[in-house]
């Protein structure tokens, strides 16, 4: 496994082995990476993960500088998942001079996450641009978990005409349901118990919409407070169809459940889809 810092190394390595696939990540990874390593790899002769915790899509109140970086864990993990390159560049690699021009999402950026986050989609769409002039992958792959960083990629790649297939991977969970995410670490340990409570709210929410429920605002409001009453500050609880994130109408099949909420200083997101008959 080649670890590579810069830019002009990453070219160079990369012009031998075109045919390459890629992840993006922030590091600290976890299973819910790694799942997206073993859908990658059989798709190309070369796997390519990024480490990179991108500053550029973090609020000025975010976790930015205490955002756990764990690259020796990291690398043995990858190196035992057995990606052939892992580019982790610095800061100044990437952002040489100020970021001016930028990548402007489409109005998802200011729905849902893109709300609560002002900003948060603008800075991941530009540095997965960057990434993937970069890496010039064939395909990428992108977690479910982060459903609708998922469909803002997924577009800007159509929109753009960008010569790459955008893959996407089921969510990992760990035993009592809760996703697997790097923000877990900050839970304690009562939070940490209380967590999968975001799941199983979800799951009660595609159960109704199964079982024939259709006044989705009260599935929304329903869930939102029972989150509430178990300590939780929900930014929202949505139903919305997977294909653009908008709300349903009559007649849509393939509907998604999303939901954010704070659960002490930790701010925890989950989705889960429908697909009706
Ligand atoms: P990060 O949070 O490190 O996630 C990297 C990738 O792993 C994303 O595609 C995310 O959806 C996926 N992922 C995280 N937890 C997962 C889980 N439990 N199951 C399945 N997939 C999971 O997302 C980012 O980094 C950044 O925004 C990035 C795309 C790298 C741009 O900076």
């Amino acid at each position: 496994m080649d670890i590579i810092h810069s830019v002009a190394d990453l070219r160079a390595r990369l012009q031998r082995e075109p045919n390459n696939v890629f992840v993006p990540t922030m590091g600290n990874l976890h299973e819910g990476h790694i799942q997206l390593i073993d859908v990658a790899k059989p798709r190309a002769a070369c796997t390519v993960v990024s480490i990179f915790v991108n500053r550029l899509q973090f609020g000025p109140r975010e976790d930015f500088d205490r955002y756990p970086r764990t690259f020796e864990a990291d690398c043995k993990r990858l190196r035992e998942a057995g990606v052939d390159v892992v580019f982790v560049p610095e800061e100044k690699e990437i952002y040489p001079e100020p970021q001016t021009f930028v990548v402007e999402p489409s109005d998802l950026q200011h729905i849902l996450e893109g709300a609560h986050r002002p900003g948060h989609f603008r800075g991941v769409a530009t540095v997965v641009l960057k990434l993937f002039n970069l890496v010039m992958p064939h395909s990428a792959i992108f977690g479910k978990k982060d459903y609708q960083q998922y469909i803002v990629l997924r577009d800007m790649v159509r929109q753009l005409a960008l010569p790459i297939e955008i893959i996407p991977a089921e969510t990992v969970r760990g035993p009592d349901g809760l996703a697997l995410s790097s923000r877990n670490l900050y839970l304690s340990t009562e939070e940490r118990r209380e967590a999968p409570r975001l799941y199983r709210t979800l799951r009660h929410a595609h159960d109704e919409i199964m079982t024939g429920a259709r006044d989705f605002q009260r599935i929304e409001l329903h869930s939102m407070s029972e989150l509430a009453n178990h300590g939780w500050k929900p930014d929202y609880v949505a139903v919305r169809r997977q294909a653009d994130l908008q709300a349903p109408a009559p007649g849509n099949r393939d509907i998604v459940v999303l939901a954010a909420a704070r659960l002490g200083r930790t701010r925890l997101i989950d989705n889960v889809e429908v697909f009706l008959k």
